[in-house]
């Protein structure tokens, strides 16, 4: 008999009625030590005092109207993060899957508006964009897409971060490509620099749009408020979710002011999407993780982690193969079955989550004690030698 709650996770039997910072309590008093942070969501930890002040304040002024009127609170953060990014300007979304449908809307609006539209949008094996129609079209797995055809037309994949088979790829005609910075879903993977300025050049070459989907790798995970910083360019329009709600549901795009030209009133739009509750606190998480300090201490945190998670691989060589990512978006490279090694760490109460490529990721908050760290550590060890027990 099927259950109440539809059967599309297989979820993992602990129930969390609780959280603490980095840790995750079950109503029998159990704690957890949350290394997934729901994904990446929850950038300042469970329960973080500043949010909840945010949230509760918002809570007891007005939680909803409609974008037909002037949401004081929406604006407040637009001007944030254009303040902040390379954006002249921000539609809010509720998830990162409705954020990968604006971005695939607004490109090919634009080349429709320039008066030669564009189909084509390249995307890459291993990326996960979201589970939508347009977003498993662009991902284009089987896993994803199997049984739900006929696909949206237009998207192509290529293999990661080749190139070579970019250059190929890429003509006059081509709408946009999509990519993560830093792939979450397919394993950690970080795309060289190079690689990403190549595309800036490429696309610019060819008139084509560059999306980034920063939906996991951004906001702080990486060490800095966006991952594409690292390689110095920057995308016409930029995907968001995850970290910018830090718990509350609140996703973005991104964009300049040429690549939104033709998402004129009447072209797009959201019931709930930049509600005064959501960007109350989304305000906050920016206040807090745009601050240079926040993310010099991202960073000292990752090297810190990172040192630990050097040592772990060397004295696990049958359970682990090496160390992926940047910041506190972090990736143990398995040789055992990576699933095999999340469930070792159930049982030492430490919460990782699967990837692909045999990776297990390692999302914790983005200001996770040095004390939980050092404790993450020992309890990833203990479950490497239960394993190998
Ligand atoms: C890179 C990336 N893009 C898009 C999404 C979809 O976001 P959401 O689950 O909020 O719809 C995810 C979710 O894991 C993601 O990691």
């Amino acid at each position: 008999m099927i259950t109440p709650v539809l059967p599309t996770y297989n979820r993992a039997p602990m129930a969390f009625v609780k959280g603490e910072g980095a840790w995750a309590i079950t109503a029998d008093g159990t704690r957890y030590l949350d290394l997934g942070a729901g994904i990446a969501v929850n950038a300042l930890g469970h329960a973080n005092p500043a949010l909840i002040a945010a949230l509760t304040e918002q809570a007891g002024k007005i939680w909803h109207v409609s974008n037909l009127y002037t949401i004081p609170e929406q604006e407040k953060l637009a001007e944030m993060l254009v303040d902040k990014t390379f954006a002249d300007t921000v539609f809010f979304t509720n998830s990162g899957t409705e954020a990968a449908e604006l971005a695939i809307k607004m490109a090919r609006k634009y080349h429709y508006e320039k008066g030669a539209p564009r189909d084509e949008i390249i995307a890459f094996e291993g990326a996960f964009h979201g589970r939508s129609t347009g977003a498993i079209a662009a991902a284009g797995s089987e896993k994803m897409t199997k049984g739900f055809g006929p696909l949206m037309p237009g998207f192509r994949q290529l293999p990661w971060a080749d190139h070579d088979a970019i250059r190929a790829a890429i003509t006059d005609k081509t709408c946009a490509v999509i990519i993560e910075p830093v792939q979450g879903e397919g394993g950690i993977r970080k795309v060289p620099d190079q690689c990403l300025k190549g595309l800036r050049d490429l696309c610019d070459q060819h008139g084509a749009l560059l999306i980034f989907d920063e939906v996991q790798c951004g906001m702080g995970r990486t060490g800095k408020l966006f991952a594409h910083e690292w390689a110095g360019i920057t995308p016409d329009i930029m995907m968001v979710a995850k970290g910018i709600g830090g718990g509350f549901p609140l996703g973005a795009v991104l964009a300049t002011e040429e690549a939104a030209l033709g998402m004129v009133a009447g072209t797009h739009g959201s019931t709930y999407g930049g509600n005064p509750l959501a960007c109350a606190v989304g305000a906050k998480v920016m206040e807090i993780i745009a601050d240079d300090a926040f993310l010099g201490e991202v960073n000292r945190k990752s090297a810190l982690f990172r040192q630990g998670l050097e040592a772990l691989v060397a004295s696990h060589p049958k359970l682990f193969e090496a160390v992926r990512g940047e910041g506190l978006i972090l990736g143990l490279k398995c040789v055992a079955t990576n699933t095999d090694i999340v469930k070792a760490g159930y049982a030492q109460h430490i919460l990782t989550v699967p990837a692909a490529d045999n990776v297990i990721r390692l999302l914790p908050p983005l200001n996770i004690p040095d004390a939980d760290i050092a404790e993450a550590l020992t309890r990833l060890d203990a479950a490497a030698q239960s394993l190998e027990a």
